[in-house]
């Protein structure tokens, strides 16, 4: 890197693409290529906080995901129902700090109620910040912000005026969290699918052919090498 330092990214959001097809190449069904998919979240997580990197954001779950077959939203639903329930003890040992975005509101309610408690449970830990999203997609995110701004704005304890862009951003499942400095989407795709669309303004983009069950700490390095090759200009001039 010459002169310049090596920068870790300080927010990860991730697009896990490639489940399915990763399970279909090995002859195997589709919740299976989910099960390891998780299997790979639980270790980038573990690798992503010993690089330094203070925020993880893992796109578990679209609003758009509900279309699949039943058999298959059940098995999804049924690993984060799991990892609610069991990562207590892990987040306490690792100091991590959970946050679901998304809607829970349309999500069973024993597994609201696991959500609520991990995220109760974790929220003063001091390590990196692992969001999930569940039952998410970024133009409902907006939605629900808007709606809620108005409301503000309806009861008079906000003026039209006084939404900037901090307060906007404020309004989203993100509340607080920098925005991402990386994107990284698996399996060839590459397209954006409706995940963190206000907040990855200024993120810069990578895609992967690898599919998300084969990702490794070797990949995320890779990941992070590109971002370190690009000049950062925010809409300014080079440098
Ligand atoms: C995309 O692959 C992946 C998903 C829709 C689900 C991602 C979920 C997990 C990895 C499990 C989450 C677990 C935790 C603990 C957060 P795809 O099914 O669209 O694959 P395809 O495009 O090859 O069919």
């Amino acid at each position: 890197m010459s002169d310049k330092e090596y920068r870790i990214p300080a927010h990860v959001a991730i697009i896990m693409d490639g489940n399915g097809r990763w399970a279909k190449k090995r002859g195997l069904p589709r919740t299976m290529g989910h099960a390891q998919g998780a299997k790979v979240v639980e270790q980038i997580l573990e690798d992503a906080d010993h690089m330094g990197i203070r925020y993880l954001t893992v796109y578990a779950f679209s609003t758009e995901n509900w279309a699949r077959p039943d058999s298959e939203v059940t098995a999804l639903m049924n690993l984060l129902r799991t990892y609610m329930k069991t990562s207590l003890a892990k987040c306490a040992k690792n100091n991590v700090r959970i946050r679901v975005i998304g809607d829970k509101t349309r999500l069973d309610e024993d597994l609201q109620k696991a959500i609520a408690h991990l995220e109760e449970e974790t929220k003063n830990n001091t390590g990196i910040g692992f969001q999930i999203a569940i039952n998410y997609g970024a133009r409902d995110e907006m939605r629900r912000g808007i709606q809620d701004l108005a409301r503000k704005v309806a009861d008079g304890t906000l003026k039209p005026e006084d939404i900037d862009e901090a307060a906007i951003s404020g309004s989203l499942d993100t509340a607080g969290i920098p925005d991402p400095d990386l994107l990284i989407r698996t399996c060839g795709e590459e397209r954006i699918s409706n995940f963190l669309l206000w907040q990855i303004a200024y993120s810069e983009l990578y895609f992967t052919d690898k599919a998300w069950p084969d990702f490794d700490k070797e990949e995320l390095e890779k990941a992070i090498d590109a971002f370190n090759h690009r000049e950062r200009r925010y809409g300014g001039l080079v440098s």
